[in-house]
């Protein structure tokens, strides 16, 4: 039966996190996976989730099943951390969320309730995309399309290009936006662009599927949402996929959510029926650890006060990297990388060549994305002028 199966090509980000690895060379940078790493190179448990876990072995009592949906009051907690708990739509009841593995897990689940209710959905992703919304959406059957976003030339977001592919999609289509830190740009929409994206999503009666998997790590924990929270007082029906792999540093636990906002509260019960039951179809229940581990944080003054904090150093780290690196960059080249100042987040592109790219890999164990995405918290004291010195090197 499987004789005639064909190996594929790996995963580009996968692929690339095995090929450092198993890189034997004793000097090598790994700008590839979206992880986030001290100042040492490591990517150590916040102390909060620490904390928490110590607690957990205590408190936990059981280990009997929690359902497909997951915890309730998880739930509740992450509604309060993505609208704020004074947002129309939680007074209103207009909300069904379901605890998922991931953000992965969130999107898929969204992905497969958009097709259950109208099969033949197009979903609009930005060009660039994170590479795997495409299998993601695209696997569960939901046709893809693109819309302008990056612009290589400017660094920025190609405004009008946007709007005006936008202004293509149909009456229902379902427009994928990133909630904060574009992955893989760095480039987020401004007020102004949240605005005029709000405007169109009411005027075309279009879908937002927004994935939220950065939150804290841009501006803030509430700057990063501000565009969004104002965007679901004004329309009605939306999707969140929410991510604590990063927020939370709780990558291979697997924690998320997905919110679904709803134009009333009569079929909030139906929904989130709709999400248990798809949940049963794939995985049946989502893990609990990551999980029991936010709901302690969130729910507890003092460590949430210990995660905000260690947040916001994360935060202020990649923040003094960007500038460092910029800085560095444009003075070791004569380029002008400055751009990376600007940009939020884990990511930015270098906007070098594949054959750059490849110099880099192979002569000075230098890994990033074949797009020229870089993962700017991977660099540190210790690496980074080996890192300007390379690009030097090949630009
Ligand atoms: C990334 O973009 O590198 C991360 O989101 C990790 C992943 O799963 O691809």
């Amino acid at each position: 039966m499987f004789e005639n199966i064909s190996p594929l090509t790996a995963d580009p980000i996968l692929g690339l996190m095995a090929e450092f690895r198993n890189d034997k060379r004793e000097k090598k940078i790994d700008l590839g996976v979206g992880v986030y790493r001290d100042d040492h190179g490591n990517t150590p448990i916040m102390r909060a989730v620490k904390e928490a876990e110590k607690q957990k072995l205590t408190i936990e009592s059981t280990k009997s099943y929690i359902g497909p949906n997951g915890s309730e009051r998880y739930n509740e907690l992450i509604q309060n951390m993505t609208l704020g708990s004074n947002h129309v739509v939680i007074k209103d009841r207009r909300i069904a969320t379901i605890q998922t593995p991931g953000g992965c897990g969130a999107l898929k689940i969204g992905a497969e309730l958009i097709k259950k209710v109208k099969g033949n959905s197009t979903v609009w992703v930005s060009s660039p995309t994170w590479a795997n919304h495409i299998p993601l959406l695209g696997g569960a059957g939901l046709k893809i399309n693109d819309y302008h976003y990056y612009c290589p030339v400017t660094k920025r977001i190609n405004k009008s290009k946007m709007f005006e592919t936008l202004e293509k999609a149909s009456d229902g289509d379902i427009i994928l936006v990133h909630g904060c830190c574009h992955n893989p740009s760095g480039v987020d929409l401004d007020e102004e662009d949240w605005k005029n994206l709000t405007e169109l999503l009411a005027r075309k009666n279009l879908l937002p599927f927004i994935d939220l998997a950065y939150q804290g790590l841009g501006d803030g924990l509430e700057e990063d949402v501000t565009g969004i929270r104002k965007l679901l007082s004004i329309i009605p029906e939306a999707l969140v996929a929410c991510s604590y792999s990063k927020n939370f540093g709780l990558y291979r636990e697997r924690t998320g959510g997905l919110h679904v906002i709803l134009s009333s509260a009569d079929i909030t019960n139906a929904v989130s029926g709709q999400l248990g039951s798809i949940a049963r179809g794939i995985y049946s229940m989502p893990p609990a650890h990551g999980a029991f581990l936010v709901e302690q944080i969130l729910d507890d003054g003092c460590l949430k006060s210990i995660w905000t904090g260690e947040l916001n150093e994360m935060r202020g780290r990649i923040s003094n990297l960007r500038m460092k690196l910029a800085t560095e960059l444009s003075e070791a080249t004569n380029l002008d990388f400055n751009f990376i100042m600007n940009q939020k987040g884990m990511f930015s592109f270098l906007g070098i060549s594949k054959e750059q790219i490849d110099i880099l890999k192979n002569k000075h164990a230098i890994y990033m994305v074949d797009s020229s995405r870089i993962n700017v918290a991977g660099l540190n004291s210790n690496n980074l002028d080996f890192f300007v010195q390379g690009v030097k090197a090949v630009v």
